[in-house]
């Protein structure tokens, strides 16, 4: 059997699949909707690259369609997932330009879809998530980012938002009390749909500004933008370097999902 796809999630500032050799766009119709992707291989291992907010960006975070993306990799065959993110920090030592890769997350989203069990014929399913983050994955971004003496924090807690809006200086002083070390739109509910579905799966989060209130002035997009536009080519780097190995990292991810999502026993396409 051929080494399982690689799944790439590109978000804000990492938005361009050219790094894939043989990079080719595919649509995947899935029952959630259509997605596009790029196929193609590094360094011979088979990926696929998926832009989270779609084509130019289009897509605001509440707006994601989380389930088609996530299931439309899953079809695909890709078991290991690395996500990109931008963040706000929490924390004045983590500066922007630090890269950190979440092990644990918060949930403070509301009004998304975080589920492809939604109760019905497919009965009620209950999602593991005391670690969320893929051990292996995580060790194995850690280890690439320390020979290419990339500025990583390996762990931490990523607090997801609702957005669009960012965030008031008082959440973000409560976020802290909490426990959370840095702040983004799109953490979740991404990473539990692909735990739903038995994907390991680690988010690769580029500090792109101080959070509401750390920094003394007012937050724009603009400036993440800016920012993102300027280290993403370490996270691209990053990504290359490793993607080659991540089909063989040894990881306790469950594996296989303990029940389909019923869409997927509707159209028979169980892995
Ligand atoms: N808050 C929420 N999401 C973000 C931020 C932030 O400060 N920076 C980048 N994405």
């Amino acid at each position: 059997m051929g080494q399982a796809p690689v799944g790439v999630i590109g978000g804000t500032g990492v938005y361009d699949p050219a790094w894939l050799d043989g990079a080719e766009p595919r649509t995947v119709d899935t029952p959630y909707g259509s997605v596009a992707v790029v196929t193609g291989s590094v360094d011979g291992a088979p990926a696929v690259f998926l832009n989270r907010h779609g084509a130019g960006h289009a897509l605001p975070p509440h707006r994601v369609n989380y389930r088609a993306n996530v299931y439309a990799l899953w079809r695909l065959g890709v078991r290991r997932v690395v996500a990109t993110a931008a963040v706000g920090s929490l924390h004045r030592a983590l500066a922007p330009g630090h890269l950190l890769l979440a092990d644990q997350f918060l949930d403070f989203t509301k009004g998304r879809v975080a589920t492809f069990f939604d109760g019905g014929p497919g009965g009620v399913v209950h999602t593991d998530m005391t670690e969320p983050y893929c051990r292996g994955l995580r060790e194995a971004l850690r280890a690439e980012a320390v020979a290419q003496r990339l500025p990583l924090t390996a762990g931490g807690t990523y607090v997801a938002t609702e957005g669009p809006r960012f965030e008031s200086a008082a959440e973000i002083r409560a976020f802290r009390l909490l426990g959370g070390d840095v702040v983004g739109m799109t953490g979740v509910p991404e990473v539990v749909l692909a735990r739903e579905l038995g994907l390991c799966y680690a988010t690769v989060a580029l500090v792109t500004n101080y959070a509401a209130g750390l920094a003394g002035a007012r937050l724009t997009h603009q400036e993440v933008l800016d920012v993102m536009a300027r280290q993403s080519a370490s996270v691209r780097h990053l990504l290359r370097a490793v993607l080659p190995r991540l089909d063989a990292v040894a990881c306790d991810c469950a594996g296989a999902p303990a029940a389909l999502p019923p869409a997927a026993r509707e159209e028979g396409t169980g892995p």
